[in-house]
């Protein structure tokens, strides 16, 4: 049985979840679309950026905090809004919360969860994100606003790229849904996962907790099937983003631009920062990695809008070379998922603790004491995923 102290990587806690998790909830999380080769390309990419190592300079001293829209972040990394969250560990959003909470980080609640925004608040202290999917029914969607406003959500972020579906064969072949649908296979599986059975029973939260009971037509888990199917509105453009900004009237994050083009539009637009995003290689297969579609970002628009990263960020090292890039934080989705889905909010704590003491000590080795010094000096090849725009 692993104990805390010996996970030492977000690898070991892949490993534990893809035993602890049932598998269709696990596949979900570890996989991307079609051949998915921009799912590979977000990790490698990566890899690919080396570090400039110096030596004997006082590194003694060294600070990991920064803000991110007038946020005080204790390290430039937040959790990603996942769908189907407290499907990896029962209340899984809860837990995650309050693990970026005790880290001092901020936590985004998708629309997608299985616990709901006020359950979230309720179990917390500390000021949430909320994501957004725009869906056709406009009244819901402005609830939705109001409800993250009324639960003191500190940022809402509009998600752009999830308005038709990229394919992930895995997804399909098990037959996701909430619950699992009772095949055999499915079935088997579960007879495998006693620990994740257990927990499911103590909680009552097992189905989309923002949606049941508060859209129309959608009382039980078959008719939210459907109504998510005909739901994510294919019509959204920039113009829908201004009555979403006026409705909510707090800070405003787009998620999902990989185009310089589409930055500006999104400056334009009033957004306060954007998260340069192919949704962790889930949606467009074939499209950049988010760190080779960064730079040309930060050109673009780097000096109006704050600009985050996602995608393929597995460790402090990764952090770092996307800070090095321009971003100014990133954000973790499947990293702090494996953690959870392997031991619940202490594994997320570990998992956090881990990539900031990663961070820490890789920055040392290239010479800087803070985050915010952190720039392309640091690495040997900063140069290989050069803006291509005129
Ligand atoms: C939802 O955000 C998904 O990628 O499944």
């Amino acid at each position: 049985m692993p104990s805390l102290e010996k996970m030492t990587c977000v690898e070991d806690f892949r490993r534990l979840a893809s035993r602890r998790v049932p598998r269709m909830f696990y596949d979900y999380v570890d996989s991307g679309s079609w051949t998915e080769q921009t799912y590979r390309a977000n990790s490698a990419d990566l890899q690919r950026l080396q570090f400039r190592q110096r030596v004997a300079l006082d590194i003694s001293r060294r600070d990991l905090r920064t803000t991110v829209l007038g946020e005080d972040l204790a390290m430039p990394v937040i959790l990603a809004p996942t769908g189907l969250t407290g499907m990896q560990w029962a209340d899984g959003e809860i837990l995650a919360a309050r693990a970026a909470q005790h880290c001092g980080i901020p936590f985004t609640l998708s629309t997608m969860s299985i616990c709901s925004i006020e359950d979230v608040a309720a179990r917390t202290q500390r000021p949430f994100w909320f994501q957004l999917y725009v869906m056709r029914d406009r009244d819901f969607i402005g609830d939705l606003i109001d409800r993250a406003k009324a639960a003191g959500c500190s940022a809402l972020m509009v998600t752009l790229d999830l308005q038709v579906l990229g394919q992930r064969h895995k997804d399909i072949k098990n037959g996701l849904s909430t619950p699992p649908r009772p095949t055999l296979a499915n079935l088997l599986n579960l007879a495998g996962k006693p620990r994740w059975c257990w927990h499911m029973l103590q909680t009552r939260r097992h189905g989309f907790g923002n949606i049941l009971g508060h859209a129309k037509g959608v009382s039980d888990l078959h008719s939210l099937s459907t109504w998510t199917a005909e739901q994510f509105d294919p019509t959204l453009s920039w113009a829908d983003l201004e009555w979403i900004k006026q409705r909510w009237g707090g800070k405003l994050i787009v998620k999902g631009v990989l185009d310089a083009q589409d930055a500006r539009h999104a400056v334009d637009a009033g957004a306060d920062a954007l998260i340069v995003s192919n949704h962790g290689g889930r949606q467009l297969d074939g499209a950049p990695s988010s760190i080779a579609a960064l730079p040309a970002i930060v050109d673009a628009v780097g000096s109006q809008i704050e600009v985050l990263l996602d995608g393929g960020i597995r460790s402090g090292q990764d952090v770092l070379r996307a800070l090095a890039l321009g971003a100014r934080a990133v954000l973790i989705g499947r990293a702090f998922l494996y953690a959870l889905g392997a031991m619940g909010q202490p594994g997320v704590q570990r998992c956090l603790d881990l990539i900031a003491n990663e961070l820490s000590v890789s920055m040392a080795f290239c010479g800087r004491t803070s985050v915010r010094d952190v720039d392309a000096s640091i690495l040997l090849n900063p140069g290989i995923f050069q803006s291509q725009e005129a």
